[in-house]
């Protein structure tokens, strides 16, 4: 329970609201970690917070997290500058089963900030390129403004990701897909049998993406998704994050989708 000192090493803005920061601990390190998981970041006198850890799993040396500014917590943790402290917890969580899938075709879905918990997923799958079949990325933000690691997005698909991106609405500057992100799946290329979904987005967002993959043939069996719950303690200590019969700190964030419809489908949960 007790959060370790992590210093602000560097900071990048990616949106209007979003930062990027790189974090380094007591001894100049990061913390090894699996895709998916995520820490609990406290600002000293604003809070502590569940964060995605967005960094590659790879490299060791900095902890990476991506933070969009909603409340107070996430403002305070935007704000800090370089040498600043924070406070972080972690790693926690399940991560995305990219062992697992290998063989597979492998559709990567996310929807604004959803992405971040994604970003290490893409580069474990990448730096393995061989053992899977074709890599999908399907991406959606509000505008052309609002999108993540927009100058990673080209490196990926030179590196064998296939990339779509959509936004809700866009000037007329704006070349690309423009509507929702489910839309994309339609269009995508896969072979549904042979394969798996990593989605992470708004709930909603996620209902409509999980009903295009299965209608294009996806078994929701092999789709994953990152959900999200209020968190205090994260060590399933709280009961805070309750997801059906499940703690969304310890059983998730990560679920199997099949295993999640039921509860799903019931409104206050
Ligand atoms: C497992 C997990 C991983 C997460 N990973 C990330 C991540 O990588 N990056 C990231 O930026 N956030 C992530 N979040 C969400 C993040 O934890 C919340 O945005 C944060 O707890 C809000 O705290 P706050 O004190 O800043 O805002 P609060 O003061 O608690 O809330 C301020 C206002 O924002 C609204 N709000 C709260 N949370 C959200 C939200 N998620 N989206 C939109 N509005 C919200 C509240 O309803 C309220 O109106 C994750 C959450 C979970 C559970
Ligand atoms: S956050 Fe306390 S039980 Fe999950």
């Amino acid at each position: 329970m007790v959060p370790a000192p992590f210093a602000v090493a560097s900071k990048r803005q990616e949106t209007a609201d979003t930062w990027t920061l790189e974090l380094t601990g007591p001894g100049r390190e990061g913390m090894p970690f699996a895709p998916g998981q995520f820490t609990m970041i406290s600002a000293y006198g604003a809070g502590e917070v569940p964060i995605s850890i967005s960094g590659d799993p790879d490299r060791a040396g900095a902890l990476v997290h991506t933070v969009r500014e909603v409340g107070l917590a996430t403002a305070a943790i935007c704000r800090a500058g370089p040498g600043e402290v924070l406070g972080v917890r972690g790693p926690f969580g399940r991560p995305w089963p990219v062992g697992e899938i290998a063989g597979s075709d492998v559709i990567v879905v996310a929807g604004g900030i959803g992405l971040a918990p994604l970003r290490p997923a893409i580069l474990a799958l990448l730096a393995r390129r061989e053992r899977y079949g074709r890599l999908l990325l399907l991406y959606g933000g509000r505008s052309p403004e609002q999108l993540l690691y927009t100058g990673e997005l080209e490196q990926w698909s030179a590196r064998g990701l296939e990339v779509a991106v959509s936004v809700d609405s866009a000037g007329p500057e704006w070349l690309g897909h423009v509507g929702v992100v489910p839309r994309l799946v339609a269009r995508a290329r896969f072979d549904p049998e042979r394969s798996a979904a990593l989605v992470c987005g708004p709930e909603i967002m996620m209902r409509f993406t999980v009903a295009a993959l299965a209608k294009a043939g996806v078994p929701p069996a092999n789709v994953y998704a990152s959900m999200e719950r209020n968190m205090q303690c994260g060590i399933a200590h709280c009961g805070h994050c309750q997801l059906g019969p499940t703690l969304v700190c310890r059983d998730g964030p990560v679920y199997r989708w099949s295993d999640l419809e039921e509860w799903l489908r019931i409104r206050e949960l």
